[in-house]
């Protein structure tokens, strides 16, 4: 195969990126991207804050951009994010407690029921673990409506959209011996074992020198797919350069590979520049929007 997407299916895969709306315009861009990608995530489009920036005004346009134009491309889409302590409109950062509560759960039934049928799947809820050694949820707003926050937010996108995967998304939880790893896990067999609706789990995997692609890649994809679920990789972007750097994007796509229900990934963006890191080269097309050597591994590997 000669693109990552013909490469990714020929196991049954997708290959995907991060695509934003303002970047439509920009032929190299789009050149990449019809060529070489056949899975879209809005970066931007379709969080919170984009698509209710006033309580109950919903805002589709710059979503639906991405949408279009992936799936006039034959393309499919995921969609991110329906709930997430970040990136929220600001008449919802300060709100709590009931309120709060049904504000969230009725940004996911609208937002959910406007794409009903058009996104293969959605990341229901974003980053909802925190960091560190506890194994337990993030402090934030929608944390604070309580616990049951999460599965009541899975339950409302399925009554919305019945037929999307519905994936809880999240970063460090790569390597199997991090405590928030074990956090999400038990949240997910707690979930299954109870018939929450959840189908999916997405691994970031923003990795840099302090946070290395972890050696058991593989054991932790494994175990979560192990729960029923499917796996992907859905933010991928790996500090470095050179030979180190594709090794290392290698060993990510070798880790997918290796788990029958990791049904695909994603990279967090197209050329270095594109990336939303404010400095270094992440990704696998230069700035000009040549093939780096962590593009020739990732497809050799696939
Ligand atoms: C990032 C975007 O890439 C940036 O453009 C934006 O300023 C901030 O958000 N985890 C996620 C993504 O789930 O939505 C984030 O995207 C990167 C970290």
């Amino acid at each position: 195969a000669s693109t990552l997407a013909a490469a990714a299916e020929q196991s049954g895969r997708y290959f995907g990126t991060a695509v934003a709306a303002n970047k439509l315009g920009d032929s190299t861009y789009v050149g990449i991207l019809n060529r070489e990608f056949d899975m879209v995530t809005a970066e931007n489009e379709m969080k919170m804050d984009a698509t209710e920036p006033n309580q109950g005004q919903f805002s589709f346009s710059n979503g639906d951009r991405i949408l279009n134009q992936a799936r006039n491309q034959g393309k499919r889409v995921r969609g991110h994010a329906l709930a997430w302590h970040s990136q929220q409109p600001g008449w919802m950062q300060n709100m709590s407690g009931s309120a709060l509560r049904s504000a969230m759960l009725n940004h996911v039934t609208q937002v959910a029921s406007y794409y009903k049928g058009k996104v293969y799947a959605w990341d229901v809820v974003n980053e909802a673990f925190a960091d560190g050694g506890g194994g337990g949820r993030r402090d934030s707003n929608l944390q604070r409506t309580g616990n049951d926050w999460i599965e009541a937010a899975f339950r409302a996108a399925r009554s919305a959209d019945p037929n999307a995967k519905l994936c809880y998304n999240d970063y460090n939880t790569d390597n199997w011996s991090n405590a928030k790893t074990q956090g999400v896990y038990n949240m997910v067999r707690d979930f299954k074992s109870r018939g929450v609706p959840i189908d999916c789990v997405g691994f970031q995997a923003h990795f840099n020198s302090g946070n290395p692609v972890p050696s058991n890649y593989h054991t932790t994809l494994g175990n979560f797919a192990a729960l029923g679920v499917d796996v992907q990789i859905t933010e991928l972007d790996i500090e470095g350069s050179g030979s180190g750097q594709a090794q290392q994007f290698q060993g990510v796509t070798q880790a997918c590979l290796a788990v029958a229900r990791c049904t695909g990934i994603t990279v967090w963006g197209i050329r270095d520049s594109d990336s939303w890191r404010s400095s270094g080269t992440p990704l696998l097309f230069d700035g000009s929007g040549n093939k780096k050597a962590a593009y020739t591994s990732v497809l050799n590997a696939l």
